[in-house]
């Protein structure tokens, strides 16, 4: 059935593809690699990246708010107070996992989100190595290349494998007391892309407890959701918060009979949100 999103879907599909073009063309070439922190690098390529997708968003709605990683804040949308998101607002990361990608590892995304009233209303995650586009709108289902996703429907939390990213003091040692009641914790370095990989039960759950801003989430979280999974933040609050600034937010998507479990095991392993990596 369609939904009233479909055509901003359908051009969000289509500009995720442009701009996972250019991040294949330059992956493992040479390129301007800069410090943004002790952990954050940033390349010249997520610019291109971010520049692409700005401006075929500003030639086809003008009006339009953008919330863009890199250059965001003279877009419009980043001030928290809820007027500003009283219309629409595009809320991209251009690449997720840029660690990942300047060090030439193939786990990485372009993530583009539609926000509409302050709500999440569409979602696009695309791997473009693997050519693996994960998308969904609020009133739709969530898909993978087009075909519906569900999230993981296993019994027992024993036998999950789940993005598992502990950060802040005592991160590894906390992280280690969650993993003892699943099968595996992995750490994969794009959490736009391991959010969408529980749409389709690649993980049974994701969990990070902090460090994620507004744009590593807003597409995965809606796909995450439409595909079944409940998506929370640490402590089962709304996973959208707009009035919370970055990078502050925390993320817990697991399938809906399970997600109370890790929260208490989150809790009981006193995973507090950390406001800084
Ligand atoms: C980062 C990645 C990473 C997550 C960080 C994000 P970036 O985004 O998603 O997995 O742990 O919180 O900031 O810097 O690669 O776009
Ligand atoms: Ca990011
Ligand atoms: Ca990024």
């Amino acid at each position: 059935m369609p939904t009233s999103h479909d055509e901003d879907l359908e051009f969000a599909v289509a500009l995720a593809g442009q701009a996972g073009e250019l991040l294949t063309a330059s992956y493992e070439r040479a390129m301007k690699v800069d410090r943004k922190s002790k952990r954050d690098v940033v390349t010249n390529v997520d610019y291109a990246s971010e520049a692409l997708v700005i401006k075929a968003i500003s030639d086809r709605f003008p009006g339009d708010a953008i919330l863009a990683e890199e250059s965001g804040r003279q877009h419009g949308a980043t001030r928290t107070a809820r007027s500003r998101w009283a219309r629409r607002a595009w809320v991209i990361d251009p690449l997720d996992g840029t660690v990942n990608y300047a060090n030439g590892i193939p786990f990485f995304c372009v993530s583009i989100g539609l926000v509409e009233e302050g709500v999440p209303v569409v979602g696009v995650v695309l791997d473009p190595l693997r050519g693996d586009c994960y998308a969904a709108t609020a009133g739709g289902a969530a898909t993978l290349n087009g075909e519906r996703v569900k999230a993981s429907d296993k019994d027992a939390l024993g036998d999950f494998v789940v993005s598992l990213a502990i950060i802040g003091r005592g991160g590894i040692a906390r992280e280690r007391r969650v993993a003892h009641e699943i099968r595996i914790g992995r750490r994969m370095g794009s959490a736009a892309l391991a959010l969408a990989y529980v749409a389709s039960g690649r993980f049974d759950a994701f969990v990070q407890n902090g460090g994620l801003s507004l744009w590593d989430i807003a597409a995965a979280g809606l796909i995450a959701e439409r595909a079944g999974a409940r998506v929370s933040d640490l402590y089962g609050a709304p996973w959208w918060n707009v009035t919370r600034r970055g990078p502050r937010l925390s993320i817990v998507a697991a399938p809906p009979r399970h997600h109370g479990k890790l929260l208490e095991l989150l809790r009981e392993a006193r995973t507090t949100v950390e406001t800084r990596r």
